[in-house]
């Protein structure tokens, strides 16, 4: 345990990991991806992943880094000792890393954009803009490498300033200022959402839905989100549970950190879609909903440059608290593993995910197209990382539900999780069954393309039963 310290309080795990989930994912993401797959069948998706799939496997997580009270990589590699189980698992760790790396690389390009849209909120530069102007607008700042270069690297050094600072001066301190400040903004734009936009409409946009509206990426790409959305699966919350009080309920916290989270991203997407059909705009932008249509809806309102500027501000704290939660993991790795101060761990996991972020700010002009990942991938780089999270992190999920619930020690799993056995045996079932055949039938259903449910679900059960029997069978041996 050298080195690994707590947080202050009982309670500050639970405003660290709300402080990562609420980020990019539920302002930006989550409103323009459902805008894209037709509103409520894909939200239907992401909600039942979350709560049959991404609770317990939040808690296994969570779990997994409190009893280890080390960084993911050097977590795992102790657990499977104690254990005495395989040192396979360990890959969870290093997809982890690979996951927070990938993940930061485009998280920092994006929240750079939000930067330049405080900006010109703030200055009043929109104020009555017409379509044609915003999106020329958007179009410039894309074609723009020297501009998006500045940002990021503007936005991923101010993320690594407040990690290099430590766990508390720097992450408990940031998030104990930005986190009421970005609710009480929150509900400001609901509300002035509600007053100036038509909530009738963004209301039975989200909660209406028609399953077959959900094309086959689209189940993808909705348990991939509700995946990101959580920052499940790839070390973050592992990260900040080495850190949490013993005292802490995990089962409680979890559900609390879940449900945090969806409440902003439905605010989010109530506020945004009424603001967006308020103005007669179009939902499909993509990744340009909040940077085109928004700005757009923002242009003609009272008080529209003031609010839209606080509402870029609400961004741009959101997406800091997640920023951070990427870098830790594997900062934390570096110092526990070569020994070496934050500061220069932390330095070296941002230049690299800086470098690597230079592939999402080209994937916008100068290899928009005709570049070896289009060959390949028929994609932008930009468009292929991001896919490779939506697999990476559902997988590493599912690597952990299937470690926590089947390779662990069962009764050690039990006093860590401190719930009485009816509570404990519902988690283990659906770590042990329900997370992994949901995830791979959603792999199996979208990943090569399957056509039709039968293949898929008996796919699933049949990796999950042979995995099942394959533990057993080591276990009594
Ligand atoms: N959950 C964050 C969001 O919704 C993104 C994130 C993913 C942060 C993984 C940390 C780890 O914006």
């Amino acid at each position: 345990m050298s080195g690994h310290n707590v947080w202050t309080h009982k309670g500050t795990f639970l405003l660290a990991a709300v402080g990562s989930a609420v980020g990019l994912g539920n302002l930006w993401r989550f409103p323009y991806l459902t805008g894209e797959n037709g509103g409520g069948a894909f939200i239907l998706i992401y909600a039942l992943t979350i709560f049959a799939v991404g609770i317990p496997i939040l808690i296994a997580e969570t779990m997994l880094g409190r009893t280890s009270r080390q960084s993911p990589i050097m977590g795992m590699r102790h657990l499977t000792k104690t254990h005495k189980t395989s040192r396979a698992w360990e890959s969870i760790g290093w997809l982890g890393a690979a996951s927070a790396f990938l993940i930061l690389s485009f998280y920092s390009v994006i929240a750079g954009w939000a930067l330049h849209y405080t900006w010109l909120m703030l200055t009043g530069s929109l104020v009555g803009a017409d379509a044609a102007t915003i999106s020329a607008g958007f179009d410039a700042l894309l074609a723009s490498p020297g501009l998006m270069t500045l940002y990021h690297t503007l936005f991923i050094a101010f993320s690594a300033l407040i990690v290099g600072m430590g766990i508390h001066k720097g992450i408990e301190s940031g998030l104990r200022i930005m986190m009421p400040a970005l609710f009480v903004i929150l509900i400001v734009v609901l509300i002035y959402g509600v007053i100036n936009g038509d909530v009738r409409a963004a209301a039975s946009f989200l909660f209406t839905f028609n399953i077959a509206d959900l094309s086959l990426e689209g189940w993808l790409q909705a348990m991939g989100q509700s995946f990101f959305t959580l920052s499940l699966g790839m070390g973050a919350i592992m990260a900040y549970g080495a850190y949490m009080s013993s005292e802490a309920s995990l089962t409680r916290t979890a559900i609390a950190v879940a449900f945090v989270d969806t409440a902003v991203a439905m605010v989010a997407g109530l506020a945004i879609f009424s603001l967006v059909f308020g103005a007669g705009l179009e939902t499909g932008q993509g990744p340009g909903l909040m940077f085109v249509t928004l700005p757009l809806a923002f242009a003609d309102m009272p008080f529209g440059a003031l609010v839209g500027g606080v509402f870029f501000i609400l961004v741009l704290g959101a997406a800091i608290s997640s920023s951070i939660s990427l870098i830790e993991p594997v900062a934390a790795f570096l110092v526990e593993r070569f020994d070496m101060t934050r500061p220069q761990a932390v330095t070296i996991m941002v230049v690299a995910a800086w470098a690597m972020g230079l592939l999402t700010v080209v994937s916008f002009n100068i290899w928009a197209e005709g570049t070896l990942f289009h060959a390949l991938f028929g994609r932008s780089a930009f468009e292929f990382i991001e896919l490779l999270t939506n697999i990476f992190m559902p997988l590493g999920g599912l690597m952990i539900a299937l470690f926590a619930g089947w390779a662990l020690t069962q009764n050690e799993v039990m006093k860590e999780l401190g719930t009485n056995i009816t509570w404990f045996k519902t988690w283990r079932f659906l770590v042990r069954f329900v997370g992994p055949a949901a995830v791979s039938f959603v792999f199996l259903r979208t990943i090569p393309q399957v056509e039709g449910y039968v293949v898929p679900t008996l796919g699933a059960l049949l990796i999950v039963g042979i995995f099942a029997l394959s533990q057993r069978l080591r276990k009594s041996a």
